[in-house]
């Protein structure tokens, strides 16, 4: 049976035990009045061959100009995108008093995650590999504990997660072009763009959920624990750019790229 609210169709996608589970697009116009009480999903649901692994490693930069270790890399970026998706949909049991327009976000977002899982698919496939042929990290399923609110999600989803993001996307699609991959630059950078707005999102609502009178450094350091922290908000480069772009105010920027590696 098709889910009939978001609730059941967030808690469908967290436990699906199948890949298409998991990227099923929402029905349009599910509604979302009573989403019920808080559910906090420990672990997702995996089918067998992406189950996650505590060990799982994925090559640095350097491999993009290797045909094999690029496959490994972008199977990597590929769950990372997965975990996206599971974690909005998590996020949508866990805050089921959001704000309803935080909630669309959410379920918005979500669906740009399903799309960059296939988008990785596509370029897995014209690797000769499919999803599951190496182990995969729980990475940001680690971090879950920490997620106690609207405000500490969007810190540490969107604000440290995805906009470091921005900076791999940027450097990894500037190496596919070197190793003559323009497809998966392609991909990077649609990908790239998709995460502007994402990071977007958390900056408005970190603006909106803030205790009145924090700077939003403040706020923002306030909502990440350890080990998330400024330095994970950015990657090997630092591209202000899209940090502009997603609406970061300079100051904000300026304070990331300068913060040191274990700051808090
Ligand atoms: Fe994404
Ligand atoms: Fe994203």
């Amino acid at each position: 049976m098709d889910p009939t609210t978001v609730r059941t169709y967030a808690e469908r996608v967290v436990r699906a035990e199948s890949l298409d589970g998991k990227l099923a697009p929402p029905p349009p116009d599910l509604p979302d009045e009573r989403p019920g009480p808080s559910l906090r999903i420990a672990t997702p649901g995996r089918p067998p061959e992406l189950g996650i692994a505590p060990s799982a490693r994925v090559p640095p930069l350097e491999g993009m100009a290797d045909p094999a270790q690029r496959a490994r890399i972008l199977h990597g970026f590929a769950n990372h995108e997965l975990q996206a998706v599971e974690l909005f949909a998590w996020a949508l049991l866990a805050f089921p008093d959001a704000p309803e327009a935080f909630r669309r976000g959410l379920l918005r977002i979500l669906v740009e995650e399903q799309e960059h899982v296939r988008l990785y698919l596509s370029r897995l496939e014209a690797h000769g590999t499919a999803f599951g042929d190496h182990p995969v990290s729980g990475y940001f399923w680690g971090k879950i504990d920490t997620l106690t609110t609207p405000a500490r999600f969007v810190c540490a989803m969107s604000l440290t997660f995805e906009t470091a993001n921005l900076d791999h996307a940027a450097d990894h699609a500037t190496a596919a072009r070197a190793a003559g991959d323009p497809e998966t630059a392609e991909v990077l950078d649609r990908i790239a763009r998709d995460e502007i707005r994402h990071v977007a999102f958390g900056w408005q609502w970190l603006r909106k959920l803030r205790d009145p009178g924090r700077s939003m450094w403040d706020a923002y350091r306030e909502n990440v624990s350890w080990p998330l922290r400024p330095a994970l908000s950015r990657g090997r480069t630092f591209h202000p750019g899209p940090r502009l772009a997603a609406g970061l105010d300079e100051d904000f920027v300026r304070r990331i790229a300068e913060a040191g590696p274990d700051e808090t």
